[in-house]
């Protein structure tokens, strides 16, 4: 196409700002489906949960978790003498895996014809013939847009962060500390903060978890987020519950205990870890009139979108953490998938009733559907069935002296299957068997008919829902 300044536009018809799950999946399955795709990403391919999210996390806790189980070889009978670990190794392994991933990702947009460009890109705005956006000095024309360029870390202003200087690390830099550190100030007991903490603290690490909340893991079920505390408690980590920090000075965390007393503990390291927000600025999107989300105060808190992933303006739709809603990989690429094929005129929609939730600490938690106290929140009429994990001959054999929980909500009058929530490795391996009950709208009679493997800790579902009378 060529412009009145000569210049040319290209046209396309998707293009796609970010490459993390969002962007990437919808790009893989756009290019695969015969759409002329242009993906933009300004850092690397793969996003936060390539580069700096669930895979370097998931990587580091594996070499915890090997640690952990040279630590504890005994209990299995078998001696490992004087395990230890190499820091510096773990990052570099690290550091490898995400290298593989994200070529994986190139290669795979490659494979789909999709065209990356590797830089920031920019809304001019709209027109007859489509999107107009602007990188590295080339304009680009689409007939659609979507926008997934994620979320970042909250940082909340707290009195004395910025002279904290290196002290203080998000969930970014924290993946690469060229030292372990001694100890550790956990800034919120949610999953990130939570993940760390278990890394650390197999590590060696002094940790300490300050929570403004009476629990950690705030949307996960009560039981098991209990359970989870006490065991790393026991093991060593600090918690500090219904504990709201209000500033920094150097090294020490500054809070105000349930007394409302001013409490303070110090570490080498703070990590900020007290949620994300929305990356809603910087790319343009003033440009289209979009509509938001709102939080409480009427600020932005993500791009209001559909059960298409359409938002207000026709042709952008929006995936993924910019949404503000649910903060997950699993289900940015899902909405990345349901605009696409929207776009393709194939029947989809988004659901957000079966999408699973998993901490990857040690033990492992996982989740899906209605917590007990969603459900008693919702009003709905249930029942709660439940059994440890050790009705599992599996979980037995592998799980020396470990503790878990199998739970599920269930509907009184159908026997629906409402939640399941575990407590337990490999929980993250075997929860979408109840995303699929979920999904589907199961109910526990029909549960107790499909065969499951033995022995295998996934069993526990099927023991679970036969002790419903
Ligand atoms: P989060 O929302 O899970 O937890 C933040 C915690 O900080 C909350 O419990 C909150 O009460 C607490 N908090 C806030 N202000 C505080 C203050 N002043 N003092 C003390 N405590 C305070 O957020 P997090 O852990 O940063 O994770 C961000 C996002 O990343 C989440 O949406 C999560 O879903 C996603 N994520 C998912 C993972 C997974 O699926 N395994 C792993 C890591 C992140």
């Amino acid at each position: 196409m060529l412009n009145s300044d000569n210049s040319i536009s290209i046209m396309y018809d998707l293009a796609i700002i970010g490459g993390g799950p969002g962007g990437y999946v919808a790009a893989e399955r756009a290019g695969a489906a015969g759409l002329k795709v242009v993906l933009f990403e300004k850092r690397a391919l793969g996003g936060v949960c390539l580069n700096e999210g669930c895979i370097p996390t998931k990587t580091l806790l594996y070499s915890a978790k090997i640690y952990h189980y040279a630590l504890t070889g005994d209990h299995y009978g078998v001696y490992a003498k004087d395990p230890s670990f190499e820091y510096g190794k773990i990052i570099s392994r690290k550091n490898k895996v995400v290298r593989k991933l994200v070529a994986g990702v190139k290669a795979a947009m490659k494979a789909n014809q999709v065209e990356v460009v590797q830089s920031e890109a920019f809304i001019e705005g709209r027109d007859a013939e489509g999107i107009r956006i602007k990188a590295v000095d080339q304009e680009y024309v689409s007939r659609n847009l979507l926008i997934c360029t994620g979320s970042e870390a909250a940082v909340p202003p707290f009195p004395g962060l910025a002279e904290a200087g290196d002290i203080i690390v998000t969930n970014r830099e924290i993946l690469s500390l060229e030292e372990q550190p001694k100890e550790i100030v956990i800034i919120g007991g949610g999953v990130i903060g939570m993940e760390f903490a278990s890394f650390f603290n197999t590590l060696g690490t002094k940790v300490t978890v300050v929570e403004m909340l009476p629990k950690i893991l705030g949307p996960l079920d009560d039981e098991i987020s209990a359970l989870l505390q006490k065991i790393y408690a026991k093991r060593g980590i600090e918690f500090c519950l219904r504990c709201k920090v209000t500033g920094i000075e150097g090294n020490q965390v500054v809070y105000e205990d349930p007394d409302g007393k001013t409490c303070k503990v110090a570490g080498d390291k703070i990590l900020v870890s007290v949620g994300r927000k929305a990356s809603l600025t910087g790319f343009g999107a003033e440009n289209l009139g979009l509509a938001y989300l709102e939080n409480k105060a009427g600020r932005p808190v993500g791009i209001r979108v559909d059960e298409q992933m359409r938002t207000n303006v026709p042709n952008v739709y929006a995936a993924g953490d910019v949404t503000g809603f649910s903060m997950l990989a699993h289900t940015a690429s899902r909405e990345g998938e349901v605009a696409v094929n929207h776009i393709l005129g194939k029947p989809d929609r988004m659901r957000y009733e079966a999408i699973p939730g998993v901490v990857y600490t040690n033990p492992e938690v996982a989740g899906v559907g209605l917590t007990e106290e969603q459900a008693r929140e919702s009003g709905k009429e249930f029942e709660v069935i439940k059994l440890p994990m050790a009705y599992s001959g599996r979980f037995v054999a592998e799980n020396e002296g470990g503790e878990g929980l199998c739970k599920l909500i269930v509907g009184k009058k159908h026997h629906e299957v409402l939640g399941v929530h575990l407590l337990g490795n490999p929980c993250s391996e075997i929860i979408h068997s109840a995303c699929i009950a979920i999904e589907t709208e199961m109910t526990v009679e029909q549960l107790k008919e499909v065969v499951f493997p033995h022995p295998t800790v996934s069993e526990i579902i099927k023991e679970t829902v036969f002790t419903l009378k």
